[in-house]
Order: C-alpha cells, then structure tokens, then sequence
C-alpha cells in the first residue's frame, strides 16, 4: 500500500468514527424514548407553588422523583429549594402562613389530603438539615427518639441503634460511647448521627438540605459515599450549593432560580430545568441553566 492508499483508508476509519461518534447509544435512546421508565416514581410534583401569606415564593416545579435515585436540587440563595424540600414532608405546615398550591404526591397518595397525617408523612419521608441538630441527649437516644414516639418495643431497640449507625457509617466509631452525649460529637459525627436518626424510622424518603454545608471536606466525602452507599434503600432528595457535589453525587438535578413575578412584583423562583445530571451539567436545555452550571450567574 502507497502512502495516498493509507491515507485514503484512514480517512474512511475517521469517517466512520465520526459517524459512530453522532449515533445516539443504546443508552441516551433509552432515555429519551423510553415509556418505562427506569424507577419507579415515588414522588410527582405537578404545577406546584408554594405560599408564605400571599407571597407566592415558588411556582411551575413540575418534578417526578424516582426510587432508589438521588434528586440534587440546585440554584442560587433564595430561589425556594428549601420551600419545595420541606412541602415534601409537610415541614412547612410548621410555619402558620406557608400554604401549597397544586399537586404533590407520594406513590400516587395526595400527601395534603386531609385524611393525611403529616407526622405519618414525616416518618416515611425523613428530613436532615443543614445544621447538625442532635437532640441534647445519649447517642442511644437520639437513635431512639422516633421509634420510641412510633410505639416501636423497646426490646428493638438496640439493634434499631446497631442497624441505623452502621448505615451511617458510624457505628465503628461510637459503638463504645452510646450512652454519652451526642454533643459531644464532632460536626461530621454529629450530621452522620442525624442521618442515622432519620434511618431509625425506617423511612422511604430522606431529604437532605445543605447536609454538608457545616462539614469540612473530609466530612462531606463521607457523607457522600454514604448517600451512595444508601440509596440502594430509599430515595434520596439534597439541596446543595456545591455544584461538584450535584455533578457527583446525584442521578438527576433540579435547576430553580428566581424572577421577578408579574402578579405580585416580587422575586419568585420557579423550576427551570429537571433533566438526568449529566444532561443538565454537559447539555443543558436552557440557557439559565448553562449560566447557572458554568459559573456565570448566581
Ligand atoms: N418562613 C418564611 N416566611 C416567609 N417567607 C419565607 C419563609 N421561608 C422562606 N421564605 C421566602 O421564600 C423564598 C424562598 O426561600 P427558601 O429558603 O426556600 O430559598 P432557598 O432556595 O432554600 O435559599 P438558600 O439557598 O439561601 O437556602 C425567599 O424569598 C424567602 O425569603
Ligand atoms: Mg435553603
């Protein structure tokens, strides 16, 4: 073979690449054209706001939350993350002016029905928050707080505590001090410990807000194997401000951000774009979004 013969056929095998290169996988074909989808959903928001007052703080999240997946919520301060969190486990019945608007359901069950009792909600969709709040109590107890309001046999006790600190990756490093006080904790064990309180009630669903927004770096990389090593148990929903973190931790992102509202003047956030993490993070549909991910706005 001549030289113009090899380079004929290597243009054909770069041809060919490039061709190869545009077909869509098996793998993005079977997420945009699938009917099934890959989980199941366990939670579906549909055009829902949020209310403190007449203040409509959040508006338009449209969002199906699947089994088994983490769901980061991302975008910049005041935008309503916290607000659409805690609708989800009707945290927000705790502040006399919130009210919501539209629909929000878990497995298909309206959780604002007023047959729903939102302390049921809470144990089957736990919450950790971005400040480490151990109860002032033994490790023990703090474990053991949910389960002992849930009317759980004290005889379970222990290895509810044994159970829910090994899934927190805690257990090796406090099973000879139980029965000391939680706060003496360091933040790290501390935010571990609140995961494994919220684990004690055997929960569906656990959201996180900013869980490692008070933790050091070495903290926040354990609770994030943790998420990764849990979310094979439940579902997981987190707010962060650390994009690294959404881009690695979480299976799909939810990108709010906030405007000026026409009715009412007032900045309201709204969710702009809810796609698979990687989509939102390399090829984002809307402009917002790519702003927001690459650094120029928020
Ligand atoms: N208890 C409340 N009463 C009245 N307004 C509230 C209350 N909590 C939040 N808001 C308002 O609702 C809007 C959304 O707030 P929210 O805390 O949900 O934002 P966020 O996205 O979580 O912000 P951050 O990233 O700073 O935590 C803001 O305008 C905020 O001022
Ligand atoms: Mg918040």
């Amino acid at each position: 073979m001549n030289d113009e013969t090899n380079h004929d056929a290597q243009k054909q095998v770069d041809e060919m690449d490039a061709v190869q290169a545009n077909r869509p996988t098996v793998a993005t074909v079977a997420t945009e054209n699938s009917i099934e989808p890959d989980h199941p959903v366990v939670l579906s928001m549909r055009n829902l706001s949020v209310y403190y007052g007449t203040f409509r703080a959040v508006r338009d999240v449209d969002m199906d939350i699947r089994e088994n997946e983490i769901t980061a919520m991302i975008g910049p301060s005041g935008c309503g993350k916290s607000t659409v969190l805690r609708s989800i486990n009707r945290m927000n019945d705790l502040i006399p002016t919130a009210r919501v608007e539209g629909d929000l359901r878990f497995h298909g069950l309206d959780l604002y029905d007023s047959k729903v009792d939102p302390v049921e909600v809470r144990r089957r969709i736990g919450m950790v928050f971005q400040k480490p709040n151990p109860f002032p109590k033994s490790i023990y107890d703090n474990i053991t707080y949910g389960p002992r309001i849930a009317g759980t046999p004290k005889e379970n006790f222990d290895e509810i505590v044994e159970t829910s600190l090994k899934r927190a990756a805690l257990w090796d490093e406090v099973k000879d001090r139980l029965s000391e006080s939680a706060l003496g904790m360091s933040g790290g064990q501390q935010q571990r410990l609140c995961i494994a309180r919220a684990i004690a009630t055997n929960p569906d669903v656990l959201l996180m807000d900013e869980p490692c927004s008070a933790l050091d770096p070495i903290a926040t990389g354990m609770i994030e194997d943790l998420m990764q090593e849990i979310k094979s148990n439940y579902t997981i929903v987190i707010v962060t401000h650390n994009m690294q973190q959404a881009a690695r931790v979480s299976d799909r992102t939810a990108f709010f951000t906030a405007q000026i509202d026409s009715e009412n003047d007032r900045r309201t956030g709204l969710l702009v774009e809810f796609d698979r993490t990687e989509k939102i993070f390399s090829n984002p549909a809307d402009e917002r979004t790519e702003n927001y991910v690459t650094g120029r706005f928020g």
